[in-house]
């Protein structure tokens, strides 16, 4: 069942090439640089006329969102705001007929997320799924969607779920902003044909694993660590720490890598671990200067970065490369080192990874 790993959550990690090529499969045609979305088509008019998206979600499914929002108002030009579900429900939102709003769900029974669409649903709003069961109560409720075709996920900490989610918000943003006109055919080309390559790059990022392992060795007696991004890797930031925190139970944040200074900072000593996205895109030498902040105050860094990078690696306590990718397709790559991380952690620690404790699989209660 667990096809030879001893969890499932590795089986899952080791999925993901497959599951991100099976959400795109069929869905992007890169010579044409076309984007097809079959599930939305209908609201294609719609779509090129909305001023606003609202995502709802809760745990990763938000951090998914989160890419989303870079994503979406990056290449389609259209605002973002993500919201909890729990929080929207219950706070007399502003929403109106223009509005569109997309749940993502990995398990379509979510009972905040399913609460917060009926909610958009009554004043009028548009709702797109993005869900991984399929004909779950969830899907069953919105307009419109897309589902992820991951497969099923039965560790309780979501992996090839999460990058199934961003891969579709990926494919969604090109979509609209195909038929918005805001990005060119030459664009969609260039990148399309570089999303087409990304489930090689997830294996390459995948034989990370012994490396990452013994890293693990090292900082699995930590009490704390704190993740840090910029962009759409800083949601990477909080996926990784929230990975962390409840496979593991160590206590671990994710911020955004320059709020570290009105805050964070103050925990950094020589036993703190830090864990940074730092790849070589467009905040590239600002999170080095975190880093360089981090490493003053004695903190281990671990740092996520592009392949043949040497300014961070002649700083870092250790380096763990990813391929080198446009930066919109970094969190499809950055999140498997630290899937891996959490669970080596997790395992040599003792503790069930597939079935922490307190959590379950889907939240049906609010
Ligand atoms: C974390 C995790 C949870 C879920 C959250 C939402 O690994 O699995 O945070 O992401 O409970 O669940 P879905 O996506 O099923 O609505």
């Amino acid at each position: 069942e667990k096809g030879g790993y001893d969890h499932f959550m590795l089986k899952e990690i080791y999925e993901q090439p497959r599951s991100v090529r099976d959400c795109m499969r069929g869905r992007i045609y890169p010579q044409q640089g076309l984007v097809q979305l079959g599930g939305i088509k209908e609201y294609t008019e719609k779509l090129k006329n909305i001023d606003r998206i609202i995502i709802v979600a809760c745990g990763t499914s938000w951090h998914a969102g989160l890419v989303g929002e870079y994503l979406i108002e990056e290449y389609a030009r259209v605002s973002v705001e993500v919201e909890y579900a729990s929080e929207f429900r219950y706070r007399n939102p502003i929403i109106t007929e223009k509005d569109l709003v997309i749940a993502i769900s990995q398990s379509g029974e979510t009972a905040d997320t399913m609460a917060a669409i009926e909610l958009a649903k009554e004043k009028g709003a548009t709702i797109f799924g993005i869900c991984n069961v399929v004909g779950a109560s969830i899907p069953r409720t919105t307009h419109a969607g897309v589902y992820t075709h991951a497969g099923p996920e039965i560790g309780v900490a979501s992996t090839k779920a999460f990058t199934a989610q961003v891969t579709v918000l990926t494919l969604m943003a090109f979509y609209i902003a195909q038929q918005r006109g805001t990005i060119t055919q030459s664009k969609l080309v260039e990148y399309l044909t570089e999303l087409n390559e990304i489930p090689n790059l997830v294996e390459i990022a995948l034989k990370s694993n012994d490396h990452v392992k013994k890293i693990a060795a090292r900082f699995k007696d930590s009490t704390n660590c704190l993740f840090l991004g910029r962009g759409s890797s800083f949601p990477v930031a909080l996926e990784g720490a929230l990975k962390l925190k409840e496979i593991s139970y160590i206590h671990a944040e994710g911020y955004p890598a320059a709020e570290m200074k009105h805050g964070p900072i103050a925990l950094i000593d020589d036993e703190m671990p830090v864990v940074f996205i730092a790849t070589k895109h467009s905040s590239y030498e600002k999170v080095i200067s975190n880093i360089q902040e981090v490493k003053a105050r004695k903190g281990h860094v671990i740092a996520i970065v592009t392949e043949g990078d040497t300014d961070v690696r002649a700083m870092a306590d250790y380096v763990i490369e990813i391929p080198q990718t446009a930066e919109a397709f970094v969190p499809l790559l950055a999140t498997i080192p630290l899937q891996l991380l959490a669970y080596h952690i997790a395992v040599m620690r003792g503790c069930n990874v597939d079935q922490p404790r307190n959590l379950a699989k889907s939240v049906t209660v609010e």
